[in-house]
Order: structure tokens, then sequence, then C-alpha cells
């Protein structure tokens, strides 16, 4: 990626309230891995040292939010703070219906009910997990149709988040575009390693859209960062504002599903934004019934009018190139070390494919989950596994089908860790390189039904 300065890279910001961490030794945090049943989610916040386990509502908000908040309006109706809010919303997003909810997924719950049930089928570049579960709860199904790469290797110029035109085309021809409930372009794609999706390739789903008449939707979680790398790799965008790019990918939408955790620089939140009457009509009424009335929507004030300032700052071009300049800081040395990570490295965090540095552990035994452990009890740091924890099924026989990758997510919070912090990680993966051989894997001993990454539990194999 080619660096918009050649100077170091700093924080632009300077820091006026802290949080004190705890440092912890490594016999210590043995011990609490253990009894979480070396399930780092198990884990209490207060023995994780550096926790990248999420960039989703773990952000840090800015003098200018806090002082917003202040002044918010807490009116059940009509509330001042709704008003600041759905004016930002509009302008960034083009649409003349904005629903606010309390978070990204209450967002996908309303509009994928309401759009899917049996028989329908949704299309996506990657759907997120909490989007595939809304979908497949409604009765539909979700098909994922990235493009087709080597995800870590490649060009700096890269658009490894697209979505699959030609494959796009034929599932619509196949499904039949009465079927098609919706096309879902989720930017950055988050579970294809936080890649960009580029203009040229939201522009000709549109033309597919248009063509069979099908919705549009656009996840746009972290459509700030998205446009970062529009402006940088994408030609013809170079003398576009971030703010600019944004728009005008927004506007070939004809839906918009946010978890404004992400960019919307806040702790708390989400958006709906609609182009269309009927279908708003609709969504308003859940949104009444299950999340609050629409000029709150499950938010109080204060939250609302946090989201109106973080909308706007997440524009700002020191941030945002302070911000992926940062992630790829941390995965940049993390390749350089010999560590194998997705390439290029994506907007909100770096993946570590753990199937590569730990070759000698089976898929069976959890490669993904043992380097998380080796990273909690090295170093206090917490990660998540997106290998076959997460996404592994059994067969009859009670075999594991893993998951395609076996990866560990380094996500980046936004605004909180200075690139000393990132050092220290980085220092952390030489102890793993050292003695990767010595690793051993792990076998699960306790797990719930479904969504097991969260709660499941796990013992050392000894050999
Ligand atoms: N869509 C995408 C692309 C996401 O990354 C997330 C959340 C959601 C929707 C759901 O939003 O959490 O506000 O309900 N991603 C978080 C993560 C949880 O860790 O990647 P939410």
């Amino acid at each position: 990626m080619k660096p918009t300065s050649t100077r170091v890279l700093t924080e632009p910001f300077r820091i006026k309230m802290v949080e004190p961490l705890k440092l912890t030794t490594e016999e210590y945090r043995q011990e609490k891995l253990q009894q979480a049943g070396y399930n780092p989610f198990l884990l209490s916040s207060q023995d994780v040292f550096i926790d990248l386990l999420t960039d989703s509502g773990t952000g840090a908000m800015s003098d200018r939010q806090w002082a917003a908040m202040m002044t918010a309006d807490e009116s059940y109706a009509g509330a001042r703070s709704w008003q600041r809010l759905e004016e930002v919303v509009k302008k960034l997003t083009g649409m003349p219906y904005v629903l606010p909810t309390h978070q990204g997924r209450a967002a996908e719950r309303i509009l994928y009910s309401l759009l899917g049930g049996k028989n329908k089928v949704f299309i996506s570049n990657t759907h997120f997990d909490t989007t595939r579960a809304n979908i497949e709860f409604s009765g539909a199904t979700a098909i994922d149709v990235p493009i087709d790469v080597n995800q870590t290797e490649g060009t700096d110029a890269d658009f490894k988040g697209n979505i699959n035109l030609p494959v796009l085309q034929q599932l619509i021809h196949t499904h039949k575009p009465e079927n098609i409930a919706a096309i879902i372009m989720t930017v950055t794609n988050n579970s294809s390693g936080g890649q960009p999706v580029s203009m040229e390739n939201v522009k000709a789903v549109r033309a597919i859209c248009d063509q069979h008449h099908l919705l549009l939707v656009i996840d746009g979680c972290r459509i700030a960062e998205n446009s970062y790398f529009v402006k940088h790799r994408e030609a013809g965008f170079q003398d576009k504002t971030y703010e600019e790019i944004a728009k005008e990918m927004l506007r070939l939408a004809d839906a918009f599903v946010m978890s404004a955790k992400k960019d919307g620089l806040v702790n708390i939140g989400g958006l709906l934004t609609l182009k269309d009457e009927e279908l708003s009509r609709q969504c308003t009424n859940l949104l009444i019934i299950s999340e609050g009335f629409t000029t709150y929507g499950g938010l109080s004030g204060r939250d609302l009018d946090a989201m109106a300032v973080g909308l706007q700052e997440v524009f700002d071009p020191d941030y945002l190139h302070y911000r992926i300049r940062s992630t790829a800081y941390l995965g940049e040395r993390l390749h350089a070390k010999g560590v194998p990570v997705i390439w290029p490295i994506g907007g909100h965090a770096v993946y570590v494919d753990a199937k590569k540095l730990y070759a000698h552990i089976p898929v069976e035994e959890y490669p993904g989950q043992v380097l998380v452990c080796d990273l909690y009890t090295k170093g206090g740091i917490r990660s998540v596994e997106v290998g076959s924890v997460m996404f592994g099924k059994y067969d009859e026989i009670k075999k594991l089908v893993p998951a395609k990758n076996e990866l560990v997510r380094l996500a980046i919070p936004r605004r909180v860790y200075t690139q000393s912090h990132i050092d220290y990680v980085l220092e952390v993966f030489d102890d793993i390189l050292t003695m990767r051989q010595q690793t051993r894997g792990l076998k699960i001993i306790k797990e719930p039904p479904f969504l097991r990454h969260f709660t499941a539990q796990f013992e050392k194999i000894n050999k």
C-alpha cells in the first residue's frame, strides 16, 4: 500500500484520560486460561493486557463526542439528538428513511426477517456471521461468492473483498430473480480478512441488480476504512475525499445496514437506512415493537449524539491514515518476521494463518485456538480463532469437517492502543516463533450445539 506520507506513523491525538492495564505473570495467565477452559472468551477482561478480540464497540471516543453527550436530549420522541444524527446520516447515505437501532444485528434482523423467509436466497461477497444467522433464522438461504483469490499472497492493488461477478450472474439465473431477496455487499469484507471492495465492483453489482430488479444492500460498518483503500488503490479516486467516496458508494445501494460500533466510533449503536417508502414503513413497525420509537431505536440521546459526531470524525484524513497504517504496521512487521498473514493487510484486523504457522498441528487439534492460547499465556494478548472452532462441523460419525482456513484475528480497537502497545505484540510473536515446534494441540471437552466458539472448553493434548 502506498503510504500518503513517508513520515513515521504517529497517533493524531493525545491522551486525556487513561485506563490502567494490569501487568500479570505468565504463571498467573496460565492458571486463568486453564480455569477458562483454554477459551479466552471466558476470561475476565481485567486479566487481559492487550485486547484484540474485536474492533466492535471497543474504540475510544473523542472529547468532541463526550461533549456532545453532555448536551444530548433524552426526550422519548423527536429529540434534538435524533435530529442531529438523522441529518448526518441522510447526508452520508442520500437515503430518505433512517432507522436507529441498538446495534448492527438489530438492523439486520428487522430488514432480513422482512425480506427473507422460506425459498428466498441472499447472495453476498461474504455474509458476516450475524447476517447469515439472521437470514437463516428467517428460513432463507445465504450464499457467499467472494472472488477466487489466494488469500495469503497478492499485490497491494488487490480488492480481495470483491464479489465474484460471473458466479453472481450464474446464481441469479439458477435461483431465478424472483427468489433473490437481496444482494448484500459487506464493506470492508470482515469474514474475508477485512479486505476492501472496489467502487467498480459495487457499480457492476448495481448494474446487475438493475437488470434483474434486485435489491442491493450495503453492510457498511467499515465504509470509511473501505473509502481509504478506494482513494489510494483505485484509479480515478485520488482527488476525492474519503467522505465523497463513501457517499458515492452508498448512493449505489437501496438499503444500508451499519453497526456503528465500528466506523461510527461509538461503543453502542446501529443504523438501517432505506430508499423505499413501503419497505421503510414495514421496517418501522418492527423497529417500534422490538427496538423502540423511531427517534431513538433502543438508544439514549447520548448515544445518538455520540454517533452523529463519530460518523463525521471517522472521515478525517489524519484519523483514517493513522487507522489504516497502524493496522498495516502490525501486519507488515509480522509478515517481515515470517509470520504467515492474509496479504495485503485489511482495514481493521490482521489475520494470522495458524495452519501454516503451526504446520505440525493437525486441524483436528485446532491450530488457531492453540495460537490464541499461546498469545494469551505469553503476552496477555486476547485474540479470536476464525477457523474450525468457529466454523467446523461434524459429519455423521462425529468426525470434524474443518473450516476452509485456520485463522487468528488480531482486531485493532480504534484510537485505543499506541504504537508501543503494538510493538509489544510484535515482541510476543518473537517468543511464539521461537517456541513454535514445542507447541501442542487442543481437544474440545465441552461444547454447546451452536456458536461454540463463545463457550467451548478445551484441554491440552500431551504427546
Ligand atoms: N456486519 C459486519 C460486517 C460485522 O463485522 C458485524 C459485527 C455486524 C454486521 C454485526 O454488528 O455486532 O453491532 O450487531 N462484527 C463484530 C466483529 C462483532 O467482531 O467483527 P453488531
